[in-house]
């Protein structure tokens, strides 16, 4: 018999469930995602955000389990995310979470999000390019620890270090926006839509990543050790987009509308070659430091193509990234994330509540 997690993530604007077997196997994984609704509003609206969690959490979490073909009593625990996120739309799955734990008697583990994006590493995928498939068996076959994450999504950009299962200790985040909240607001101000990662990369195609100069981080430093949350691993994304509206307030036009002749291809370019240029060379200088095994690159903007270019080129088959199915916000995670809590024994009583900002470590 697997140890089977049945798990739930409703944090942000995605109602999900999955069912996982040992960690690794995803026997089912569902998501019911809000974007069409919030792409009418150009962000993400909480109180509409809850309600539509409400609405959808009870057919997700069925249709997981159908999915899965699995009974409620072949479940071990459920796992679900207790936070960060927006308190409303968490409480929808924590309730949900300990409803079933209370009906069957099953134990309840909350997990941190940034967790789950982690621990998607773990889970078993069959696509994705050599060097990135052989960086998840790694994780697998022997310890992989010390090892780097970088979370990077719509509302975090972590640099995380872990010496072992469940060890966490944050060497770095963002001084200011969260690298796909820029993304997402340089895409508002080229009129390219919402979410911006996955606009932003395509106009980029076309365009010259030289064209314009944004900041870059200053050179490092040579190998010296340095303090963990120093300047060294920080992060900041509020200066690109700064960049970026001024080139933008050039090109407006009488009526107040972008410019045809503006140059929103060599601008998508040139922001998105600064900015993971960034995520590569504080990971790097992380990765140097404490002499890691592995780089894990999670969370939305782990999708995007040239981050992962560029990070293959410096890390070889020491990086990995999930599959972009798992790179944006799911359950499986959150059941790979909760199965090795379980592991551990950890256990969270039914008065849990929500952890609207969680951190970890
Ligand atoms: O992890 P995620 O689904 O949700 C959060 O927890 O925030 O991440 C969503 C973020 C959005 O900001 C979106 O624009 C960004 O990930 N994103 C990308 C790409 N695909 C999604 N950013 C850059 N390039 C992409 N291809
Ligand atoms: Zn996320």
């Amino acid at each position: 018999m697997p140890t089977r997690i049945l798990a739930i993530e409703t944090s942000c604007d995605e109602t999900a469930a999955a069912v996982i077997d040992d960690g690794r196997y995803i026997r089912s994984n569902i998501i019911a995602s809000q974007t069409d609704l919030h792409q009418r509003y150009g962000g993400v609206f909480p109180e509409m955000a809850s309600r539509a969690h409400v609405e959808a959490i009870g057919p997700v979490i069925q249709a997981a389990m159908a999915e899965a073909q699995a009974s409620w009593d072949s479940l071990s625990a459920v796992a679900v995310t207790k936070g960060p996120g927006l308190p409303g739309s968490l409480v929808v799955g924590v309730n949900a979470a300990k409803g079933i734990c209370l009906a069957r008697d099953l134990p309840l583990i909350g997990v941190n999000h940034l967790e789950g994006h982690i621990y998607s590493h773990w889970l078993e995928a069959d696509s994705g390019a050599a060097p990135v498939a052989l960086a998840r068996q790694r994780l697998h076959s022997a310890s992989p620890f010390p090892l780097v994450a970088l979370i990077v999504s719509g509302g975090h950009t972590e640099l995380v270090l872990m010496r072992g299962h469940g060890q966490y200790q944050l060497l770095g985040h963002t001084v200011d926006d969260a690298v796909g909240e820029a993304f997402d607001k340089v895409a508002r101000l080229l009129n390219l839509g919402y979410p911006g990662g996955p606009a932003i990369q395509k106009a980029a195609e076309s365009g010259d990543p030289q064209r314009f100069k944004f900041s870059r981080p200053r050179v490092s430093l040579g190998t010296k050790t340095v303090r963990a949350t120093s300047d060294e691993y920080m992060f900041s994304f509020s200066g690109a987009k700064t960049h970026a509206l001024r080139l933008v307030q050039d090109c407006i036009n009488a009526d107040g509308g972008l410019a045809s002749r503006a140059p929103v291809s060599d601008i998508a370019a040139s922001f998105q070659d600064a900015v993971t240029d960034w995520l590569v060379e504080k990971t790097a200088r992380a990765a140097d430091a404490f002499g890691v095994k592995a780089v894990l690159v999670g969370g939305g903007v782990s999708a995007n193509r040239l981050l992962r270019e560029k990070m293959t080129a410096r890390f070889g088959a020491a990086v990995s990234f999930p599959p972009p199915a798992l790179c944006t916000d799911n359950a499986a995670m959150i059941g790979a994330a909760g199965y090795y809590a379980f592991m551990r024994g950890i256990r969270d009583d039914l008065g849990m509540d929500v952890a609207p900002d969680l951190k970890l470590g």
